[in-house]
């Protein structure tokens, strides 16, 4: 029985590497995909690493395994290509949190600000933001703006306070989190942290636990040593690189499948197991099957909000 059904997997896997190839596609993943779509993907990483990869492949298909959101930039970046996304209700309960209306009525009472908006928004957020940044070059883009300019940072509050704090400087912040990082709690990480006192700690910057840990940093209760605030791909990097035998990590448990892949000498401790964005487990090598022969779910974003929002992305990229 289980034979079969590796054998299925091995022919449905087959199949869409020749699909693969007459389509001219190249397929993206993130970093929280389940293991199958990691391990068929051309490139799997964070969301500064993808858009990076849809704005310089010469494909003609892009099959987006991710959300919403990363599709719509791979969207903004290529507008020539075809951007397919296998399941097209992969949301992101961060990019929910705020709308167009929303941040129009925001910036009119704050007409002279810059806004910044964190990858996770829609395309239209983003048309409307002076720049786009990703957990890897947040502080860089914060850095770069002039000190006298208020800043509108959205929408992720964590990420914002984590900002202020490491620059110094008051930003307005958007109230918004993410559903699955909220629930990395303070509680949960101190208990984890005391039964391995020696692991190193990695921390997502949408973390719950974030605000906290950096009160406890400052303190000296958490050794600023061993913890390092990062985005997905520089997790993945850090415990490659590090000679550290043993890692809690605080992001969804996605990443721990690259993590174990890449070094099966090292242990790595999910600081909450029940940390799973069912949003991004929604793409399975079906659907993947199903897109590239179909070629569905076209993701495209109209060339008046593509060209506002490329804006943004690009200034980015210039800086990162
Ligand atoms: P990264 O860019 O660090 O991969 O984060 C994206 C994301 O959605 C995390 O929840
Ligand atoms: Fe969005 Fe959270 Fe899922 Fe990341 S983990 S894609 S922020 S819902």
């Amino acid at each position: 029985m289980q034979r079969l059904k590796t054998r299925q997997i091995d022919r449905l896997i087959e199949d869409i590497l020749l699909l693969k190839e007459s389509r001219n596609a190249v397929i993206l993943a993130h970093n929280y995909q389940i293991g199958e779509i990691q391990d068929i993907a051309d490139y799997t990483g964070d969301s500064l690493k993808l858009s990076r990869q849809a704005a310089e492949t010469d494909a003609d298909v892009i099959v987006f395994c991710g959300v919403n959101f990363m599709a719509e930039t791979a969207s903004i970046l290529c507008p020539e290509k075809t951007v397919l996304i296998p399941e097209p209700e992969a949301g992101c309960s961060l990019a929910d949190t705020i709308n167009i209306n929303q941040l129009k009525a925001w910036k009119k009472k704050y007409p002279d600000a810059v806004v910044v908006s964190y990858i996770n928004t829609t395309a239209d957020v983003k048309a409307e933001s002076d720049y786009c940044c990703t957990s890897t070059n947040a502080l860089k883009v914060i850095n770069a703006i002039p000190l006298d300019k208020e800043i509108l940072f959205l929408p992720d509050v964590f990420l914002g306070t984590y900002l202020e704090a490491t620059t110094g400087r008051k930003l307005h912040l958007w109230p918004g989190e993410c559903h699955v990082h909220a629930g990395i709690r303070p509680s949960l990480v101190n208990t984890i942290r005391q039964q391995h006192p020696d692991a190193e700690f990695l921390i997502h910057p949408e973390c719950g636990c974030l605000t906290p840990s950096m009160y406890y940093l400052a303190n000296g209760d958490i050794s600023p040593k061993g913890t390092h605030i990062l985005s997905t791909e520089g997790m993945i990097r850090y415990a490659k690189e590090s000679c550290a035998d043993c890692f809690v990590i605080a992001t969804e448990v996605g990443i721990l499948y690259r993590m174990k892949k890449d070094n099966p000498e090292k242990t790595f401790l999910p600081v909450n197991p029940d940390a799973v964005c069912e949003y991004m487990k929604k793409i399975t090598l079906d659907k993947v099957h199903r897109s590239l022969d179909e070629m569905i779910y076209q993701v495209k974003v109209p060339e008046d909000t593509a060209s506002k929002a490329r804006r943004s992305i690009d200034r980015m990229l210039e800086l990162a």
